[in-house]
């Protein structure tokens, strides 16, 4: 075995891993990565299906973000953030301000998605409380949610799998239904429903409106909760009841920004612009660790006093804004412009779209959702009851491995198999990604499980 990676079993903790997994098939040892493909040491190539855990944009390596990198570093490396700024802060907020849904003039910057939420919980709850209601502190969120592993993040998540430890650390939030078409909280016929379940929303804020800071959700696609897909009028909808109940709207965009749904931020399709939206994963094309939060001049002004005092947001890190990583936020956000990469991705849908179609009769296959760069299977033991693949039936299949063995990253959430694909992919690649897939989908109906 390679002395690298036995070093890495010997010292290394690896995330959501469990080490017994690792003692039968080791770490990939991935030596370097160019476009769509991770070269490793054992001499194969692996397809970069799942975008590095859903950041990567243009491709690895890009010359003209790893440019930007070098050159801020030799120029600036890193500077507090506290009544100082610097060049690359600057400039990055004025793009996202101008690109951000209207209303989004303020930046708070962070360095990862559980912080970028973090901070807009925190904001929210503080804007209530320097205007004078502090009652307002609880927030409304999706009973299949996911928005980070901290402690607040997980307290507004409703993935079992990621919290079930720890919910003596977590607070009490309120859980509504998510608006899951394949599996509707009302029982009704998808693209038939008129959007029924944002009555549920509705029933939540008239209920618990006076007590509620915001309501927080992932626009149009929920990653972890299972690569599920809902209409843009939810989020449309939701944008009005809330202005008509007083209570913030938190949009988390950390996995659906940067043209992952098609347009630049999933609040797009909606037309939409929330109070908070929270931003990271693409934000530097997936290269360096930064995340935003963007708000409000309105959200901003409640927070103003004359001198430093109560009123002041007490939040902040070490590497807020590190000018590394916003030079290569700037180089993507330049590279978007250039390279026309939205367009791309309605190609890339269009796609997804034709190829996933494909597997309507594929034994395992329940739901088929496509969003811009992702296509999802939602795997079922019964296509009429719509029973899912238990985790013994996954484990079984061990898709990880399988994908593995045909070169390509496949990480299910639950019984949802997807692929999460770089926006820049090319046609060959995509065919190439889309044939191991292919692949891998029919060993996967090989195991005979059913
Ligand atoms: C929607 C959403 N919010 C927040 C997060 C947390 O981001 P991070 O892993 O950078 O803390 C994730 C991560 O997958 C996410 O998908």
């Amino acid at each position: 075995m390679d002395e690298l990676i036995k070093s890495d079993l010997a010292h290394n903790w690896h995330p959501f891993t469990q080490a017994e997994q690792l003692k039968k098939r080791p770490p990939l040892l991935i030596e370097r990565a160019e476009g769509v493909k991770l070269y490793a040491s054992d001499g194969k190539i692996y397809y970069d299906t799942i975008a590095s855990w859903w950041c990567n944009v243009h491709g690895h390596c890009r010359k003209e973000i790893s440019d930007a990198v070098a050159k801020q570093a030799a120029r600036l490396d890193h500077t507090l953030f506290a009544a100082i700024t610097h060049e690359p802060a600057a400039l990055l907020s004025q793009r996202l301000t101008a690109i951000a849904p209207r209303g989004l003039s303020r930046v708070f910057y962070s360095d990862n998605g559980s912080c970028a939420v973090e901070i807009a919980l925190k904001m929210s709850t503080q804007y209530w409380r320097n205007r004078g209601q502090a009652q307002k502190k609880r927030f409304i969120c999706f009973d299949r949610g996911y928005h980070g592993d901290t402690i607040g993040a997980m307290s507004v998540g409703g993935v079992d799998l990621y919290t079930s430890h720890f919910k003596h650390l977590m607070y009490d939030s309120i859980r509504i239904p998510t608006p899951y078409c394949y599996r509707c909280p009302l029982g009704l016929e998808k693209g038939n429903c008129g959007c029924g379940c944002v009555k549920l929303l509705e029933d939540a804020l008239d209920r618990h409106s006076g007590e509620t800071a915001a309501v927080i959700f992932e626009p149009m696609l929920l990653g972890a909760g299972g690569m599920i897909t809902y209409p843009a009028e939810y989020v449309r909808r939701a944008r009005e009841l809330t202005a008509r109940y007083g209570v913030h709207l938190i949009l988390d965009e950390v996995a659906t920004g940067f043209g992952r749904t098609g347009r630049m931020f999933a609040a797009d399709h909606a037309d939409v612009a929330p109070d908070f939206m929270c931003l990271s994963k693409g934000l530097t094309g997936g290269t360096l660790p930064l995340a935003a939060t963007l708000t409000t001049e309105e959200v901003f002004c409640a927070f103003d006093e004359p001198v430093k005092g109560t009123k002041t947001f007490y939040h902040g890190h070490t590497f807020t804004a590190n000018p590394i990583a916003c030079a290569a936020a700037n180089a993507s956000l330049e590279l978007f412009e250039m390279e026309n990469t939205l367009a791309n991705v309605v190609c890339l849908q269009n796609r997804l779209s034709e190829n996933f179609a494909s597997y309507a009769s594929h034994p395992l296959v329940g739901d088929i959702r496509v969003i811009g760069c992702c296509a999802a299977l939602e795997l079922v033991k019964d296509k009429a009851s719509r029973e899912p693949l238990s985790a013994a039936n996954m484990a079984e299949i061990d898709f990880y491995n399988l994908g593995f063995d045909g070169g390509i990253i496949l990480r299910p959430v639950a019984n949802v198999v997807y692929l999460f694909l770089p926006l820049a992919v090319g046609e060959p690649d995509l065919d190439e990604m889309l044939d191991r897939f292919k692949f891998t989908l029919t060993c996967a109906a090989d195991k005979n499980i059913l």
